[in-house]
């Protein structure tokens, strides 16, 4: 089956939120994470049926759905979960806030690895819990997370831990032996785990993805994991999204945070998850192809023909994490918009002097981004080469 990634429709005037923040301007928006893609025929084509239904009351979930994602779980991952276990939610994002507000008490601290995609960085304070950031460690050109400073850092006084896994902005497909030492570091600060692993069907290159709490009873007890199908089939505004819980405590205490504030899954969030879960996998294989050759073209541009910007490699995720500090500039994302090209500011993720790169997108459209930001490098020429 082939699939053409090559010519989407213009979606300019169709208020979405990637494209509206440059209306009328000649800028290519290259920051919040959806895909310039149309999605799976399948998806589509299940929404059209559901549509002409016509009739969009309150929906509960289709239990060909449930069995869909217990059987995808353990396909994948040899992840035998229960049925009750899933709490459908309208996204991952209130996932990680009832996380915070679920456990532990106000004041008490929510730890997580930065740089990090906003929310993880927003969650903690917004539940009226201190956030504990630290940094993830560069080692052998990837980053990862340092043991060590956990070690001294994390106070008494935490009780969350968010991973992202796979790590959004950094690119990381986490390997087991990380993810272990992480899990040991839960277990051994009795923290609870909230998992954010949106990205987990977005793998480019490597092994498998490994759900943390695949790693053992210990680490499944107290894990929380965020999983939807937003991300790899570009349905993340039909907000469908699932927490699995195997803690029937931890469970019930999430349960509660969500009671009257979070509002259930519409149906076509339902419909689309089903349908993309169910029927999109072709799909999904040809996506990852697709991406593969993205993320080849943006890490050959950027480390072959523009002096002054690096990155590492991209395992996961459609996200290039460009260090731009070489620009001098606080904000380099407002600078590259200069250009007619917008990154994701690094600063909102907590790294200054660096921007995050959608490139889900049709090839041409990513090739002349890059020229753009290749464009905007070149200005500050000179004055970039002689800085350290
Ligand atoms: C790691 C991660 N979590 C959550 C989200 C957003 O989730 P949702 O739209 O389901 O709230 C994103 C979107 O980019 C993400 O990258």
């Amino acid at each position: 089956m082939s699939f053409d990634f090559d010519t989407v429709p213009d979606r300019r005037e169709t208020d979405s939120l990637k494209w509206a923040r440059y209306r009328g301007r000649d800028v290519i928006p290259m920051w919040v994470a959806d895909m310039d893609f149309l999605s799976p025929p399948a998806v589509v084509e299940a929404l059209r049926t559901r549509v002409e239904h016509g009739i969009f009351g309150y929906a509960t979930v289709p239990s060909e759905l449930v069995q869909v994602v217990v059987a995808r779980m353990r396909e994948k991952y040899g992840w035998e979960i229960e049925p009750s276990w899933l709490v459908w939610l309208p996204g991952a994002v209130p996932g990680l806030n009832l996380a915070c507000r679920a456990y532990g008490e106000p004041g008490d601290e929510v730890v997580t690895f930065t740089p990090v995609y906003p929310p993880f960085l927003t969650a903690p304070p917004q539940s009226g819990r201190t956030l504990r950031t630290i940094p993830l460690r560069r080692e052998g050109g990837r980053y990862t997370f340092d043991a060590e400073r956990c070690a001294r850092e994390i106070s008494a006084r935490a009780k969350v831990l968010l991973l992202c896994n796979p790590h959004n902005p950094v690119g990381r497909r986490y390997e087991r032996a990380e993810l272990e030492r992480i899990a040991n570091l839960c277990v051994a600060r009795d923290l609870v785990l909230c998992s954010d692993e949106l990205h987990c069907d977005l793998i480019l290159d490597g092994g498998p993805h490994v759900p943390i709490a695949t790693l053992g009873p210990e680490v499944a007890d107290r894990t929380i994991t965020l999983m939807a199908p937003s991300k790899t089939f570009n349905v993340p505004g039909l907000n469908c999204a699932f927490a699995i819980i195997a803690n029937p405590e931890l469970r019930a205490k999430f349960k509660k945070a969500r009671e009257g504030i979070v509002p259930s899954v519409n149906a076509l969030g339902f419909t689309a998850c089903l349908a993309a879960y169910r029927d999109g996998e072709p799909w999904r294989l040809a996506l990852i192809d697709y991406l593969r050759g993205n993320r080849d073209l943006v890490q050959r541009f950027i480390r072959d023909e523009v002096e002054g910007l690096s990155m590492d490699d991209v395992q996961a995720t459609y996200l290039a994490w460009i260090d731009a500090r070489r620009l001098n500039r606080d904000k380099p994302a407002l600078f590259f918009e200069r250009f007619g090209v917008a990154p994701y500011d690094g600063r909102d993720f907590g790294a200054t002097g660096f921007v995050r790169l959608n490139f889900a997108c049709p090839r041409d459209l990513l090739r002349t981004g890059l020229a753009r930001l290749r464009q905007a490098v070149r200005s500050v020429g000179s004055e970039a080469q002689a800085l350290p």
